[in-house]
Order: structure tokens, then C-alpha cells, then sequence
């Protein structure tokens, strides 16, 4: 198994351009510019976008790439307060997140319209990371698998092109219980490989062998004291990290964690 683990900050709806900034130039003093250790990415607000990339470009070797936290689904044109791919990728982005909880909950993402913005970021050359995840409700009434599959299903079934991806551009899917979101209540390791095992064979039944390829990260609560244990279960391809990836030094030791399982040939 050759996965590269991902280790992805989402910086949600925080700080200034001078912040952002700030925090990058943080984040990159952190890392080494070995090719052995794990990927980063950021995800800051559009806004912060264009400083963000600017400061990844200019230290070429590092291995931080620079994400969305949502695409808009539209081309150029009158779609007032949208973000469009083309303009991401424009503006130095390689991947994109669809499905958060937070645009599902908040902003009425529905199935289709994920699968929608799914596909966009993949025309444009965006790597989407697709973000399933139940509710404690759901979990607690036995739908956990339903869920799921829906959530994962509805991608499958419309845009998903397994058959034609390389293994870098192969989306990622982030598991996020949404329970575990900014609660500070993890998935136990057991529970998260036990989900993150359900999505790989539900991959399998629809794209086979490829499917082992496909990185499937956790999200809820990751921090430098659970993150090494949860990487370390053998569905878990790294972690899509929310409050403590706005600390440099949180987000550099969990990346620490995920640098030393993959040096340790995982
Ligand atoms: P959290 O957020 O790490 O703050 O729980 C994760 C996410 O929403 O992606």
C-alpha cells in the first residue's frame, strides 16, 4: 500500500490576509523539504487566497499545497457572490472541498448539488475532497452505513471517473462524523477505521482495485495528542483538520505524526 498521507488544514472562516499570511509563512518554516513525509494542504478563506498561494509559490520544494473549502458550480458569468474552479485554480488552488457538514447543515448543500461541485473542481483540474459524515443522530438510530453510502453514492453514481485517474489525481474523501466536528469528541480510532473501512469497499464495489488507492482522511478533532493513533489504522490516510490547524505548531506535530508513520513505511 502506497498511500501518501494528507495532512489538511481547514481554516473555515478565520483571520485577516495578515494573518493568513502569517500563519503560512509559520506553517512553511515548519516543514522540510523532504519528499518522504506526508502532503499538507491549507484551505484559507477565498479571500486569503491569493496571499496564501503567493506565499507557497515562492517556496518551491515544500510540500503544502493550497485547497478550497467549497467551488462554486457555474462557469464565468452572472452568478453574483460565487467562486467558480476556473477562478481557483487561477488563483493557485490544487484541491477542493465539497460536502463539508458545515455547507450541508448551514448553507443547504444537498447530495446533488456536492455531486455537482464535485464534478466542476474535477473538470478543472481540482482535486476534490468529498466529505461524508453522519450526525450523532443518525449514528445512534443504526443509519450510519446508509448515510454514508448516500452521501458517497450520490458522487459515485454521477461524476465519479475512476477509471481514467492517476493515482494523483484520485479524489479524496474525508470522513467527518459530525458529531466529532469541533466538539472536541474524537472517533475512537477503532471507530473512525471501522467507517473509513465501510467507504473503501463501498469504493470497490463501484470502481474495484483503484479504490485502494483513493486516500481517506479523518476529520473531527484531530490534535497532536490522537493524531498519530488514528493515522496509524490502516484505512486512514491522514487527517482534514479544523480548530488546531490555526495553530502552526498544532498543525506542524500533527504532520509530525503522519512524517513519522509514512518514514516508518506506515
Ligand atoms: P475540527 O474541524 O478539527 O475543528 O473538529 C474539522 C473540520 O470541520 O474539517
Amino acid at each position: 500500500m502506497s498511500r501518501r498521507l494528507l495532512v489538511a488544514g481547514n481554516w473555515k472562516q478565520n483571520g485577516t490576509v495578515a494573518s493568513a499570511r502569517a500563519l503560512t509563512a509559520e506553517i512553511i518554516a515548519g516543514l522540510t523539504k523532504s519528499g518522504d513525509g506526508a502532503e499538507y494542504l491549507i484551505c484559507p478563506a477565498f479571500l486569503h487566497m491569493a496571499a496564501v498561494s503567493q506565499a507557497v509559490q515562492s517556496s518551491p520544494g515544500v510540500p503544502l499545497q493550497v485547497g478550497s473549502q467549497d467551488c462554486g458550480v457555474h462557469p464565468d458569468g452572472a452568478f453574483t457572490g460565487d467562486v467558480g474552479a476556473g477562478m481557483l485554480v487561477d488563483a493557485g488552488c490544487s484541491y477542493a472541498i465539497v460536502g463539508h457538514s458545515e455547507r450541508r447543515q448551514l448553507f443547504g448543500d444537498t447530495d446533488a448539488l456536492v455531486a455537482q461541485k464535485f464534478g466542476v473542481a474535477q473538470e478543472a483540474g481540482l482535486v476534490p475532497i468529498l466529505c461524508v459524515g453522519e450526525t450523532l443522530e443518525e449514528r445512534e438510530s443504526g443509519k450510519l452505513e446508509q448515510v454514508i453510502h448516500r452521501q458517497l453514492d450520490a458522487v459515485l453514481s454521477t461524476v465519479w471517473s475512476l477509471e481514467n485517474a492517476t493515482s494523483t489525481s484520485l479524489p479524496v474523501i474525508a470522513y467527518e462524523p459530525v458529531w466529532a466536528i469541533g466538539t472536541g469528541k474524537t472517533a475512537s480510532p477503532e471507530e473512525a477505521q471501522e467507517v473509513h473501512h465501510l467507504i473503501r469497499s463501498r469504493l470497490a464495489d463501484n470502481a474495484g482495485q483503484i479504490s485502494d488507492q483513493v486516500r481517506i482522511v479523518y476529520g473531527g478533532s484531530v490534535k497532536p495528542d490522537n493524531a498519530a493513533e488514528l493515522f496509524a489504522q490502516s484505512d486512514i490516510d491522514g487527517g482534514l483538520i479544523g480548530g488546531a490547524s490555526l495553530k502552526a505548531p498544532d498543525f506542524l506535530s500533527i504532520g509530525k505524526a503522519a512524517d513519522q508513520l509514512m518514514r516508518n513505511g506506515l
